[in-house]
């Protein structure tokens, strides 16, 4: 989202200030991913729905971003032991330079310096952002659960999404709205709009995972597949009937070497399933356009409404949707 510059600044700040402890080596290992980067997409939508009523953000909307950051961030760190990724944001992962056990406990302390912030903003903002770690762990598990399944059901691709990775954006935007003191009804359409755009957010990191190039991505393309995680342009190649839909059931269901990796990419790339995958995510790009219908005018909702069509946008640049 533009103009928010001066706001990022405020994040990143109020980011390292959160993971400071008296162990130097784990506030290193903390810090880690959060100096290498980012996006802090999470923050910033909170921070755009605290300033909805036409104000500047406060410190304690501020607050509220990054205990949604931290929670990604902590999410992250598990996430790649899960994943045994090597890289992320351009760098080592915690996992790949310090090791597993270190990658889980120093997510562990991320989480917890959330919840500790969490709490510093009230008990509905605490028990929400609990909530979302509990849906995150769900969405997690559902992905895990269907590994290497070529029958897996879209249905739990798409209540996995929703889990781990939309439920936190629904939440950021709602922490921002609840902590600026926004009517009822306009929180709920945040939330909405929030849960929207991260369905959209997580298709499209699907479908690069398939069209990027390593280089694009700073990890390796393809991984998902490899890792055995079927995501939506897969599901809809497997079901699409045609001979794509055999050859790619015969290369899934275990590990892949480089060789089938790319042999499975290309399949997917050649058949409609990308393009199947872009119309669902259009689909979520006009639910987040209805919940703005609720949200009023200005210019925080102007910013709110284009960032879902600007999201598609980048992968309509890598692929032939
Ligand atoms: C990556 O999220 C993890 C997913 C939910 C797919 P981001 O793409 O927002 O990651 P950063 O924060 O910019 O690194
Ligand atoms: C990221 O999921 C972790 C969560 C959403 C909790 P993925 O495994 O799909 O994302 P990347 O590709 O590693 O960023
Ligand atoms: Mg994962
Ligand atoms: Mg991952």
């Amino acid at each position: 989202m533009p103009g928010m510059d001066a706001d990022r600044a405020r994040i990143d700040a109020a980011m390292r200030a959160a993971v400071v402890t008296s162990d130097p080596y784990l506030t290193e290992i903390a810090s880690h991913l959060i100096v290498a980067g980012g996006k802090r997409l999470r923050p910033v939508l909170a921070l755009v729905a605290g300033q909805l009523d036409g104000g500047s953000a406060g410190d304690d909307v501020v607050q509220g971003g990054v205990a949604c950051e931290l929670v990604h961030l902590g999410s992250l760190y598990h996430d790649d032991v899960m994943d045994e990724a090597e890289t992320r944001r351009g760098v080592d992962t915690v996992n790949a330079r310090w090791g597993n056990l270190q990658a889980i406990l120093a997510g562990d302390f991320l989480l917890s310096r959330a919840s500790e912030i969490a709490a510093s903003l009230g008990t509905e903002v605490a028990g929400l952002l609990a909530r979302t770690i509990g849906w995150l762990c769900e969405g997690q598990i559902e992905e895990l659960r269907h590994t290497y399944s070529v029958d897996r059901p879209e249905q739990s691709y798409l209540a996995s999404i929703h889990g781990k990775t939309a439920s936190l954006y629904g939440t950021a935007a709602r922490i921002g709205g609840i902590v600026a003191e926004l009517e009822r009804p306009t929180i709920d359409a945040l939330t909405d709009y929030g849960n929207a755009y991260g369905m959209v957010f997580q298709i499209v990191d699907d479908v690069l995972d398939l069209t990027a190039t390593a280089e694009q991505l700073g990890k390796p393309a393809g991984h998902d597949m490899e890792e055995g995680v079927y995501t939506l342009p897969v599901l809809r190649t497997l079901a699409s009937g045609r001979s794509a839909a055999d050859e790619l059931r015969d290369l899934l269901g275990k590990p892949l070497d480089p060789t089938e990796r790319d042999k499975a990419i290309g399949i997917v790339r050649s058949d409609d399933g990308i393009e199947s995958a872009i119309t669902t995510a259009r689909d979520y790009v006009a639910v987040a356009a209805t919940a703005c219908d609720r949200l009023g005018d200005g210019p925080a909702v102007e910013a709110l409404r284009q960032a879902p069509a600007a999201l598609l946008a980048t992968v309509l640049s890598t692929s032939t949707g």
